[in-house]
């Protein structure tokens, strides 16, 4: 696993922007999985910005997302393709077709799921799985638990994961509790994958990710596996990992 250590959020933002875009300039026809949430926020500014400089197009660009909230419509302020519209697609060439969120707002998730895999399975691979991860070390929503579940799936959300999101939303009761995610399958399938973490909070999560037993109990531990995996990180977020000793 290669590490980036940045000095604070901005510097881990442009960084990984760095690592897509050159991602994009090797193959402008590649297929990025992309992530939500506050933690790529800045990345995607990064591209926008440079997008809007003429130094990138994402118009041969094909995504796929990582998850969606189940019973969130599309155009719900806290839904994830709303999330991706606003923070994105809406600010760059990427034709909107070639763009997918799981469909959370769908009577039959099972199908949803099925298809997903087969949409990701036609593809051939994605090329770049950008993650964040959650500070029980779940990637994707990808939540600790007994096991991998290798396919995407519809997940109970953990009271750690409500509560983590409940800043986002007008009270923790608005959280939804399911969620479709993509499995641990098509992460630990694409070519390259980007983890990235800020803060004090994701520390643990780190630790555990790069040094820890290999368990579902930490999903993003399963990363150890993985032949190419970059994290960047900013100091506070690699700081339980320095503080043992580990080389980064
Ligand atoms: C989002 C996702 C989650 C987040 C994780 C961290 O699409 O799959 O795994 O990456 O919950 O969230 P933030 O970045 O908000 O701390």
């Amino acid at each position: 696993m290669k590490i980036y250590r940045e000095k604070d959020y901005d510097a881990m933002s442009r960084r990984a922007a760095e690592i897509i875009a050159a991602e994009i300039l090797h193959d402008p026809a590649c297929v990025l999985g992309l992530a939500t949430g506050s933690t790529p926020e800045g990345a995607y500014k990064y591209l926008v910005d440079w997008y809007g400089k003429g130094l990138l197009s994402f118009k041969d660009v094909l995504s796929v997302n990582l998850d969606e909230y189940v019973g969130l419509a599309p155009d719900h302020d806290q839904s994830y393709r709303y999330f991706m519209q606003s923070n994105l697609f809406d600010h760059v060439d990427i034709v909107p077709g070639n763009t997918r969120v799981p469909d959370g707002l769908s009577k039959d998730p099972g199908t949803v799921c099925k298809e997903y895999d087969a949409y990701i399975r036609s593809l051939g691979y994605v090329s770049l799985q950008l993650l964040g991860i959650g500070r029980n070390g779940h990637i994707g929503f990808n939540e600790p638990g007994d096991h991998f579940v290798k396919e995407t799936h519809v997940v109970d959300l953990t009271e750690s994961t409500i509560d983590a999101n409940a800043r986002f939303f007008a009270s923790r009761e608005d959280v939804p509790r399911q969620a479709i995610s993509m499995g641990i399958g098509a992460i630990m399938g694409a070519k390259k994958v980007l983890l990235c973490a800020s803060g004090e909070e994701k520390a643990e999560a780190i630790f555990n990710t790069v040094c820890g037993p290999i368990s579902p109990s930490c999903p993003g531990s399963i990363l150890q596996l993985h032949p190419n995996v970059v994290l960047v990180a900013d100091e506070t977020a690699l700081s339980k990992l320095t503080a043992a000793g580990v080389e980064v």
